[in-house]
């Protein structure tokens, strides 16, 4: 009997451990009366629909997905960052959490400024001080008041793809390779993502220390992240890190559910998360096309990229000026949004030529890019869809590991404005709106959202990617919605990208050319770039069929029920 119980367990074990090695990516599929879940990586979409067809609902499916990419998708996935989800249910209501990271009791505006009164950017950007309070785990909390299953179920593909590894895919091998001597600076105890040789496509990244942590979750519910062992290894780790973080900090943080920003477009609604998310810039760019209108354009057209580019160049300008978090500014959204502002804003749009940046705002800058963050849509046979996106800000956070907790804690401190005028890692401006002040929520551009038609979801869409985000998803959108294209060609069409500051427009290589040439002759300078965004969409056609595109850029891929 013992025998045979050994063998079962063997056999169980080998089953998983095969599962977790041996995956492929899943671009696209069209589907009926099934649920779906896209997102960055095979193993932790699978896991949100093994929830789907244990009998859980889309946030179930949601929640496992978000915990299971903290183990398979360290370089974004989190239990030590922040995030947004916008929900719409069957029953027709619409929610929006922020459980957005938030500055620690002790910062203060001028944290990042040397004695010459300079932003010391380094400091924002990597190390103990770089951390915001994290949200993420008290998020995944809040949105289980709306899941059907157990949480400790929920965790468990997480657990069990943490203590008993997966394989590393090649993209993300090279990334470990890549930031080696970053986590060795970083990081004085041994982690799980430095090995001695190099890592490899296929090679098992096994990390025993965020098991444990996933365990006390799993254990003790949100306590088992904010108070308790992991609260004291974050602390700990702070202090080694010269980082801020307070166990008083940890034990406050409190997700906000606010009321999410609904604007038409087109005949759909389009619920997206208000401040301090980039729903409001996705809602701008949406009112502010639709005054001219994209019908009768051609995706990716010199006439529509133009017209897009310049209600970009406009929304960035408000964006540096108006925004950040509602609960400690002024909350400028409704002025923001009204219909003679926007007209307004475009009174001085001229297609025979560029718009200078200098004309619609007042700063300037020189800005890199980056794309991390990650995101989640899922949509479940019911109609229940949920829109998660969540961040560490920079690949791999602070690169600070919480030593004995085994996870990534956020740089999100550099989503504030560390001085007015001074760009952050996205070569995005932020003003006094944004400035860093104790326990408030620096200003994101995550812009997770759902598009309903006739009150049933239309479209379910989100993507990591700095400040590219609210442009990408903007794109996505009109690439459905005007440009009639499918969810493939939205997704995976080249795509471009403007913030106002720098003057430029950003393109993926492939990006046709006929359009660079003609907008260059009217004073548009183009700038090529590697990718931008990972879109993960799901579009419901006329029949009620699930269409789920994941991302080609990546190793995104989509499940199914
Ligand atoms: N850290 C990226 C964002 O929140 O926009």
């Amino acid at each position: 009997m013992r025998k045979f119980l050994f063998l079962l367990a063997f056999i169980s074990t080998a089953t998983l451990f095969a599962q977790f090695t041996d995956y492929n990516t899943v671009k696209e599929v069209k589907v009926s009366n099934k649920g779906v879940v896209a997102s960055a990586f095979p193993l932790a979409s699978e896991a949100g629909a093994q929830m789907l067809r244990e009998g859980g609902n889309a946030f179930d499916a949601m929640i496992a997905t978000q915990f299971a990419l903290a183990v398979t998708h360290p370089q974004a996935g989190n239990i030590g960052g922040g995030g947004f989800t916008i929900a719409t249910t069957t029953t027709g209501k619409k929610i929006a959490l922020d459980y957005r990271e938030k500055a620690p009791s002790k910062a203060h505006r001028d944290m990042y400024l040397d004695e010459n009164g300079d932003a010391n950017l380094d400091l924002s950007q990597a190390g103990g001080l770089a951390s915001g309070v994290p949200g993420s785990v008290a998020g995944m909390f809040k949105m289980h008041e709306y899941a059907k299953l157990p949480m400790e179920k929920l965790i468990q593909p997480a657990i069990d793809l943490a203590e008993q590894g997966y394989a590393l895919s090649a993209a993300d091998a090279n990334s470990l390779n890549n930031r080696k001597e970053t986590f060795l600076k970083y990081n004085k105890n041994p982690i799980a993502f430095v090995k001695e040789e190099p890592w490899k496509e296929g090679d098992i990244l096994v990390q025993k220390e965020l098991a444990a942590t996933l365990k006390r979750i799993q254990k003790e519910g949100q306590k088992g992240f904010y108070e308790g062992e992991t609260a004291k290894l974050i602390v700990k780790q702070m202090k080694e890190s010269h980082g801020i973080i307070s166990k008083k900090d940890l034990k406050n943080y409190q997700v906000r559910e606010r009321e999410p920003l609904v604007i038409d477009y087109q005949g759909h609604q389009v619920v997206t998360m208000p401040l301090p998310s980039g729903g409001l810039v996705l809602a701008q760019l949406l009112k502010m096309v639709d005054l001219k209108g994209l019908k009768g354009m051609q995706l990716n057209s010199p006439e529509a990229v133009q017209l897009m580019v310049e209600v970009e160049r406009r929304v960035f300008a408000d964006r540096a000026e108006y925004m950040g978090d509602p609960d400690f500014i002024e909350d400028q959204t409704e002025k923001l949004l009204s219909p003679a502002y926007l007209k307004d804003r475009m009174a001085n749009y001229d297609p025979s030529k560029a718009t200078p940046s200098s004309e619609v705002g007042k700063v300037e800058n020189l800005g890199k890019e980056s794309m991390q963050t990650t995101h989640i849509s899922v949509l479940d046979k019911d109609g229940n869809a949920v829109s998660t996106t969540t961040t560490i800000n920079g690949g791999y956070g602070s690169k600070v590991v919480v030593s004995g907790a085994g996870f990534f804690l956020n740089n999100e401190m550099d989503d504030f404005s560390a001085k007015p005028g001074v760009p952050n890692m996205f070569g995005a401006l932020g003003g006094k709106a944004n400035a860093i002040e104790p326990n408030k929520r620096m200003l994101s551009a995550m812009s997770p959202t759902i598009v309903l038609k006739d009150n049933t979801p239309k479209i379910v869409v989100g993507t990591p990617g700095g400040t590219t985000i609210p442009t990408q998803v903007f794109q996505s959108i009109v690439d459905v919605i005007d440009f009639g294209a499918n969810a493939n060609i939205a997704v995976n069409a080249p795509k471009f990208h403007h913030q106002w500051l720098p003057e430029e427009v950003r393109v993926e290589r492939d990006f046709p050319e006929t359009t660079i040439k003609a907008l260059e002759k009217k004073g548009y300078t183009f700038k090529k770039t590697y990718k931008i965004g990972r879109v993960e969409m799901i579009v419901v056609d006329e029949n009620g069929n699930y269409h789920a595109v994941a991302d080609g850029r990546g190793d995104d891929s989509v499940a199914v029920e």
